[in-house]
């Protein structure tokens, strides 16, 4: 009864963040303490990597390395550098009121999906909880600013309601358009995966030029599928996952949309898994730690060409990966590098998060008669706004159960800020008690493009960042991570995360060993 399940779970990827009620501890890292750096300049010292940022993409790179120093002794010295004075970057947790015997709620990004097989790995290998949202448990609704256009559970109920909106070809054809998108995906994480330094090569390779250079509406327009269900249900998946309606955003994305059949989070918060990438690659860790510069000097000792500068002195380094969206460390770098990395929007994202004792939304708000239930997932659609009708005030609005006795938190994604009016009116005067807002650069604008920031900057200097403009997630950002740590230890070290470097050419004809469906790149070798 499930055969249209991309249909529902399309509508049930970060809205279902829903939480159970405990939380499991955490380690806390021991960051190196606010001390100078030392900097170790003698010709024989260890060479170093600079790894700047502790998000999915900093932290993981950090554990690839780690992943050759554990190998085969691969001799490096790894430091992480974060401004924040906390790992995890654009994952990170809050709790209501602050009360940490509260359960956390994810600030950032809070989903990922069972073909995620680096993340999927990691929470097994890291014995971390992995809490499955179930998408049925809750009613879900999609509001175009004026109406409830479409309301379901889950039920096979829905699969008619579905069929009789849509009829059956539309989430067929999305459907299979989403699996093509899924089965090129996989190969990167097979022992073929292509390497690449270029990303406009990547996706020429895994067959996605047709996906990027065009919007999501177009792609499944040309398909055959309904504008309404691409309006509808397909934008309420683009707009609570990226902020972006299915006129802006490109085909692939818009696509990982919808690939959110399975979706998991860490129980304690995704958090986590970046500290356990960190806490086992032997990195050192400068959190509360800007970095304001990388130079290079020509004439400095091969093992010391680049120059890394931080509020806690400088160091030398053989390699650096920069591991966070350029633009916005504010890192000043020498003129050709720059040149190099065009301007990149990121989306404006509001996150309201908050704590009600009003078990439902204020129907009047919506405008429907006092006393009638209004869902707990609200979604939304553009299609109104389009026809020169009101848009939502916000991008999706949804529940994520108890905090305790007669008390419900609530996470709000909107473009605008949320006021303290506007939440009296949602949820009545007097019932919501925490708020915590937060204003994020959260995923870059997508828009259709044929070309993508370089991966590699210079020699030995390497940019994990490259992949979000392709696709922005928790998940990619350890695939480019893995790529980039791949390309500087074959550039700087003559090795690999698996090895050292062995001639391509002459394995190219070997028979590969086959894996079974576990086997991971980088995890396994
Ligand atoms: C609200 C929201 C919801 C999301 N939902 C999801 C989701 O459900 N699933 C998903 O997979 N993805 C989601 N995402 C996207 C996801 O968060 C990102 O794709 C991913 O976390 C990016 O990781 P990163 O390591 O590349 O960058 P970041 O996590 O941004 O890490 C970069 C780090 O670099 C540090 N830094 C920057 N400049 C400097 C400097 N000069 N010196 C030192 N340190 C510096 C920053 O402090 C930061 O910690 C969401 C994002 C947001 C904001
Ligand atoms: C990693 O975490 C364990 C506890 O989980 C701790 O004992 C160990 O010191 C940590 N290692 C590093 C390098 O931080
Ligand atoms: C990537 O390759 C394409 C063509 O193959 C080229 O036009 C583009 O400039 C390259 N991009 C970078 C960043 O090197």
């Amino acid at each position: 009864m499930r055969k249209f399940s991309l249909a529902l779970l399309c509508l049930a990827p970060t809205a279902l963040a829903f939480q159970l009620p405990f939380s499991i501890p955490f380690f806390n890292p021991k960051p190196t303490a606010q001390i100078p750096i030392v900097p170790d300049d003698s010709p024989t010292a260890t060479p170093r990597v600079a790894i700047i940022g502790a998000g999915a993409g900093g932290t993981s790179a950090a554990f690839w390395i780690g992943k050759a120093k554990e190998r085969f002794g691969l001799d490096v010295e790894v430091d992480v550098y974060d401004q924040n004075d906390y790992i995890g970057g654009r994952s990170t947790v809050v709790y209501p009121y602050n009360d940490k015997n509260l359960r956390e709620l994810e600030l950032g990004a809070s989903i990922f999906v069972e073909a995620n097989k680096n993340l999927w790995r990691a929470t097994d290998e890291f014995n971390l909880a992995r809490r499955d949202f179930n998408d049925e448990d809750y009613e879900t609704t999609i509001w175009d600013g004026e109406n409830f256009i479409f309301t379901f559970n889950g039920g096979w109920w829905d699969t008619l309601k579905i069929l009789w909106r849509y009829g059956l070809s539309s989430p067929r054809k999305t459907e299979s358009s989403v699996k093509d998108m899924l089965n090129s995906y996989l190969s990167l994480y097979s022992s073929d995966s292509p390497k690449w330094d270029n990303i406009s090569s990547l996706s020429t390779k895994l067959g996605f030029d047709h996906l990027v250079s065009r919007t999501i509406s177009e792609h499944l327009l040309a398909q055959g599928v309904s504008s309404n269900y691409i309006y509808e249900v397909v934008e309420a998946a683009t707009l609570v996952n990226y902020g972006q309606d299915a006129d802006s955003i490109h085909a692939l994305e818009g696509a990982c949309s919808m690939a959110a059949s399975g979706a998991a989070g860490v129980a304690g918060g995704n958090f986590q898994l970046f500290e356990q990438f960190l806490n086992r690659s032997g990195a050192n860790i400068y959190l509360s730690t800007p970095v304001v510069g990388i130079n290079s000097k020509a004439s400095a000792v091969p093992s010391q060409r680049w120059t890394v500068e931080s509020s806690r002195g400088s160091q030398k380094y053989k390699g650096v990966i920069l591991a966070a969206p350029f633009h916005q460390t504010k890192i000043s770098v020498p003129k050709h590098i720059e040149a190099q990395i065009p301007a990149q929007p990121y989306v404006n994202l509001h996150v309201t998060l908050l704590a009600t004792t009003s078990p439902s939304p204020n129907p009047a708000y919506f405008g429907l008669e006092p006393g009638s239930k209004v869902p707990q997932v609200i979604l939304t659609s553009r299609a109104n706004a389009r026809r020169g009708g009101k848009a939502p005030d916000f991008n999706s609005l949804t529940y994520h159960g108890p905090i305790r006795d007669g008390e419900w938190s609530v996470k709000i994604f909107s473009e605008e800020e949320i006021t303290d009016e506007w939440l009296s009116e949602v949820f009545g005067a007097g019932k919501v008690g925490w708020v915590h807002r937060k204003q994020w650069k959260a995923y870059p604008k997508l828009p259709p493009t044929t070309t993508f920031p370089p991966v590699k900057l210079d020699q030995g200097f390497y940019y994990v960042n490259s992949f979000e403009p392709f696709i922005s997630t928790m998940e990619t950002e350890t695939i480019s991570s893995r790529n980039v740590a791949e390309l500087l230890l074959n550039e700087e070290f003559k090795s690999g995360i698996c090895g050292p470097e062995t001639s391509q050419d002459d394995a190219s004809d070997a028979a590969k060993p086959s894996h079974d469906e576990n086997w991971v790149l980088g995890w396994d070798c």
